[in-house]
């Protein structure tokens, strides 16, 4: 049983024969956490009671607070219009830290989703066009998620759904007809390939003709034309060396990788199904599905030559995946800009009948920005992400040769600093804030960072080197000081906190989580000499090692590492 649950017991046992009329669930929900400790671990106010039994609050937690059986606390007092509950602090310290000891990361576990999978839609780049920053977004807050979710007993999978089909690459093809060039493409793929695709995209505005051309040429790909598919392949290859690379840097790896085209030829069912089912009708030569009861445009779902778009594929896609995952949700990490589009193709399964389309969820996520700027790729302000995460390792060697010169394997620990800032900053923001894109925060030991929370777990994992610690049965902990016990309600937080990020699909609960740890650790550390040799030695050593314990698996769920040493 929690505190927390404990404490409501026994306010119901106190209030129920006095106002019966307030229910279990009620008081439950009315107990606080206080903000200042001082007010105790946990406070109840008893505004509400004041009507039914014609008292003063006052007087009513002063009566109650008498009544109350405090056995297993330290005290338990009214104060003002509340009840505050003290807990015993040695105990509840002793059960946590071994929990911690007896668990190590896996302290917080839970099999709430035993047996159920869930697919997470992520990353998703298209080829032939740089790995734009949203798509970074997507890719650390998908992989962040599914951490979380393992964490929670759920079987994941990373899904990479790679923009790989569609009209563009039919005016891609036109383009490289006219006016590619194979070396510099293969010396530079995305670059050139970039480069034709805004060429061709201003051209097929001013002239039908080149419209036509990839119009045609994208209907070839859909008819299998030899030609067509070989262009394609080898646009889809190289541009798959890069994303690879830069996969590679970010540690993120996939369960199942497949491009849109890969659902090419699974199409022609689904749209039979829709017109089996008598959803589809003629709109301007279009096949489209009316979505008036959802309150939305109608979905386009083949276009007048009969070619497919995106909508086509994301629809056969999601059937694929309630065939072969049969999933108990499925995830769907895209951008906001994509909100009202996945609205209309989700409304279209539910239109079919589809109800497992109900166990689908979008997890929109803010735009960021540089200097204030969108970046976008049509007006040539492109972020390259390669670069940026090199550089970005740069300042973290920078900052390491000044703090710590003779550190061991330091371009290793710079690569997990430098790129573990950029992770840790965009998951700490709430997900639907965007961010403005600013390395030199980002990489700061200082504040509220990757670096910060990264050293704080360090400077434990030396202490525990020189102190030689050796995990020991804990009998039990004393906690003396104000900041032992911030750690300790930290601690003891952790499983809660997992589950409310998992709920929320918001990593930055953990971020923030992790932040709040690493400070209040350093509070303790300013405050009291962890190495003193006396007899809270190996309590203080306990407590620092589990702390240490807590803060590498919080970062492991948002994918950041945690050095040794920094
Ligand atoms: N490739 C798309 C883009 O860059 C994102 C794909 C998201 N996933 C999906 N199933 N639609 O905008």
């Amino acid at each position: 049983m929690s505190d927390k649950e404990l404490i409501s017991n026994k306010l119901i046992a106190a209030i129920s024969p006095l106002a019966p009329a307030l229910s279990e669930e009620k008081i439950h929900a009315l107990l606080e956490i206080p903000k200042d400790t001082a007010k105790g671990d946990f406070a109840f106010p008893v505004f509400l009671l004041a009507k039914e039994l014609h008292k003063a609050p006052p007087l009513i937690a002063s009566e109650l607070a008498a009544q109350i059986d405090a056995t297993g606390f330290e005290k338990v007092e009214a104060a003002g219009s509340y009840i505050n509950f003290f807990l015993d602090k040695s105990a509840t310290a002793t059960a946590v830290i071994r929990d911690i000891m007896s668990h190590g990361t896996h302290f917080g576990d839970s099999d709430e989703g035993k047996n159920q999978n869930v697919p997470i839609d992520m990353s998703a780049p298209n080829i032939a066009k740089p790995f734009s920053i949203g798509h970074l977004r997507s890719t650390v807050i998908g992989d962040s998620l599914s951490k979380i979710y393992r964490k929670r007993g759920y079987n994941t999978i990373r899904i990479n759904h790679l923009g790989d089909w569609g009209k563009q690459f039919g005016l891609l093809i036109t383009a490289y007809k006219h006016w590619g060039n194979a070396e510099t493409i293969t010396a530079n793929p995305i670059d050139e390939l970039l480069k034709l695709y805004v060429r061709v995209n201003a051209e097929a505005k001013e002239n039908p003709e080149i419209d036509e051309e990839g119009r045609s040429w994208f209907l070839k790909m859909e008819q299998g034309d030899a030609e067509a598919l070989r262009i394609w392949r080898w646009f889809s290859d190289v541009s798959l060396i890069e994303f690879n690379r830069i996969y590679t840097k970010l540690g993120v790896t996939f369960e199942f990788f497949m491009g849109e085209s890969f659902y090419s030829d699974k199409m022609d069912a689904v749209v039979d199904d829709l017109k089996n089912k008598n959803l589809l009708h003629e709109s301007r030569g279009a096949m489209v599905v009316d979505l008036d009861e959802y309150n939305l445009n109608p979905g386009m779902i083949t276009k007048s030559d009969g070619a497919t778009l995106y909508m086509t594929r994301d629809l056969t896609t999601a059937h694929y995946r309630k065939r072969t995952f049969n999933f108990a949700k499925a995830i769907y990490v895209i951008g906001g800009e994509q909100t009202y589009y996945l609205q209309q193709m989700m409304a279209v399964l539910k239109k079919a009948d589809f109800a497992w389309a109900n166990d689908m969820i979008h997890i929109p996520f803010g735009m960021v920005t540089q200097d204030g700027r969108k970046f976008s790729t049509r007006q040539g302000h492109v972020v390259k992400l390669e670069t940026t995460l090199d550089e970005a390792v740069e300042r973290a060697l920078t900052q390491i040769n000044e703090k710590n010169s003779d550190l061991p394997h330091k371009e290793e620990i710079a690569e997990a600093v430098g790129v573990g800032a950029v992770k840790f900053y965009d998951l700490k923001t709430d997900r639907l804030n965007g961010y403005d894109f600013n390395l030199d925060e980002m990489v700061s030991f200082e504040g509220e960072t990757g670096p910060y929370v990264q050293y704080a777990y360090a400077r434990i994992q030396s202490i525990l080197r020189k102190a030689n610690y050796w995990p020991k049965a804990i009998t039990e902990l004393p906690i003396s000081t104000p900041d032992a016990w911030e750690i300790i309600k930290l601690l003891q937080s952790f499983p809660a906190i997992v589950a409310r990020a998992a709920e929320k699909y918001e990593p930055s609960i953990i971020a923030k989580f992790s932040i709040n740890l690493a400070q209040s650790f350093n509070k303790y550390y300013a405050h009291v000499h962890i190495m003193d040799q006396d007899a809270e030695l190996d309590a203080r050593l306990a407590l620092i090692a589990s702390t240490a314990t807590v803060l590498k698996e919080a970062l492991r769920l948002l994918g950041v590492e945690a050095p040794e040493q920094m």
